[in-house]
């Protein structure tokens, strides 16, 4: 049975002796059961594990079935859960309390295990349903994030272009102009040492001290080297702004071997991974894909540094794996790391999310991968779970539609 065919049922009954042999029986279908004593148990239950079922009865101590039943579904999720009311014969009335509160489906008491089983299946088929509808539903609030951050990202890339352009050009004939005074003031000084008038000797050496020339001498190179640096890092973030926006579109797609990219990615990037973790590779036999090779070894180098920052003080492992459909490729990137919570998952491709320290990552690692994916008309999505692990799987089609590549690269 699949992870995905395997559901969390909660059941909830105050008798023991009713409720053993159904959780027997439903943990023999292969499936996990919570157990919750009463309704107030029930609804703390569903807070902390977002059952798939609940299996509700309706009379017990303390807020009953019927109540619990609306609490839950008064708490928002963002996937269904069944609630499914075990009533006795003949209780018609709680059974439309029940429904009306916000149960499902409802099992007549004692409880048919054919019965139970056949709404047990009924309900993974929703389930299914219910989980392919959400993941639909997160790829389309996804994408449409990402198009306006693009398009955000376009805007200020075009507005800090320019300025920084001509920043960095003035630096530069700063740097150039500096150098010509200098020069100047080295030949003046030198002349100014074969002064024959002492006391404008000795005016002029204490006008140099009290205008500290010599620190000027030194500080002045030091920080136009400063400016400049900062101002290419200015650059170079512009530019992977472009690049996540699909700003400066000129790809040129070559049939290329993404295994020969993605060993020669980690040969480079070697030094940072080699003490933090072990890289294991379960390539799978696919075929050239069309691509702009370079730019995916940008997104393989950054999944898998990534994966090196996420691993705590023990080496852990990064597993790389490919393999093929008829029409796509794929490749994980799977990492043993801390796992990335729930919360932020949305967020790690959004350009300059990071929760590294200032200084350690800029965040835009994954937007950019992001961008590079979506150029490639491909899909990038990330399984995690937090203190095992990570799994970034990106997906590309084997050829791009509307280009006729036939040369190789690599
Ligand atoms: N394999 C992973 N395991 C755990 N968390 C991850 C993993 N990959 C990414 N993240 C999370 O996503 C965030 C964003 O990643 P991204 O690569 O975009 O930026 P960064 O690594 O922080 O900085 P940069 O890549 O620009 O140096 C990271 O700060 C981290 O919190
Ligand atoms: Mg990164």
């Amino acid at each position: 049975m699949s992870d995905i065919e395997k559901l969390h049922v909660l059941l909830v009954e105050d008798s023991r002796t009713y409720a053993m042999p159904v959780k027997t029986f439903i943990e023999e279908k292969g499936h996990r059961v919570t157990l919750a004593r009463c309704g107030e148990e029930a609804v703390a239950h569903f807070q902390k594990e977002l059952p798939d079922i609940i299996l509700m009865d309706v009379i017990m101590p303390g807020i009953g079935g019927i109540e619990a039943t609306r609490q839950i579904r008064r708490i928002k999720t963002d996937r269904w859960v069944s609630i499914i009311m075990m009533t006795s014969l003949g209780g018609n009335e709680s059974l439309i309390e029940g429904l009306e509160a916000g149960a499902d489906e409802y099992l007549i008491k004692p409880v048919r295990f054919d019965v139970l089983e056949a709404r047990i299946r009924a309900s993974q088929r929703v389930a299914k349903v219910q989980r392919s509808l959400h993941d639909v539903r997160q790829q389309l609030v996804q994408t449409e994030k990402m198009a306006s951050i693009g398009q955000l990202a376009a805007g200020i890339a075009h507005e800090i272009n320019n300025p920084i352009g001509f920043v960095f050009s003035n630096i530069g004939s700063l740097e150039r102009y500096m150098a010509s005074v200098f020069q100047i003031l080295d030949a003046h000084e030198k002349v100014a040492e074969t002064l024959a008038n002492p006391e404008q000797r000795a005016q002029l050496a204490s006008l140099r001290k009290e205008l500290d020339i010599d620190f000027l001498k030194e500080d002045i190179p030091a920080l136009i080297a400063e400016s400049k640096d900062g101002i290419s890092r200015v650059k170079n973030i512009v530019q992977d702004l472009k690049d996540f926006s699909h700003v400066d579109d000129r790809l040129d797609f070559q049939l290329a071997d993404l295994h020969k990219g993605i060993d020669s990615t980690l040969n480079i990037v070697s030094n940072e991974i080699k003490y933090k973790a072990e890289i294991v590779k379960e390539y799978g036999d696919i075929p050239e894909v069309e691509c702009v090779a370079a730019h995916l070894n940008q997104v393989f180098m950054n999944l898998a540094i990534n994966a090196a920052h996420a691993m705590g003080e023990g080496r852990g492992k990064i597993t790389i794996r490919t393999g093929c459909s008829k029409e796509r490729v794929w490749i994980t990137f799977t990492d043993t790391g801390c796992g990335i919570p729930n919360e932020i998952r949305s967020k790690v491709f959004d350009p300059f999310f990071t929760t590294k320290p200032i200084g350690k990552g800029t965040g835009l690692g994954l937007s950019l991968s992001y961008g590079i994916i979506q150029k490639h008309h491909g899909t990038i999505e990330i399984e995690s779970e937090v203190g095992k692990g990570t799994t970034f799987l990106i997906s590309l089609p084997i050829r791009q539609a509307g280009t006729d590549a036939t040369h190789s690269k690599w």
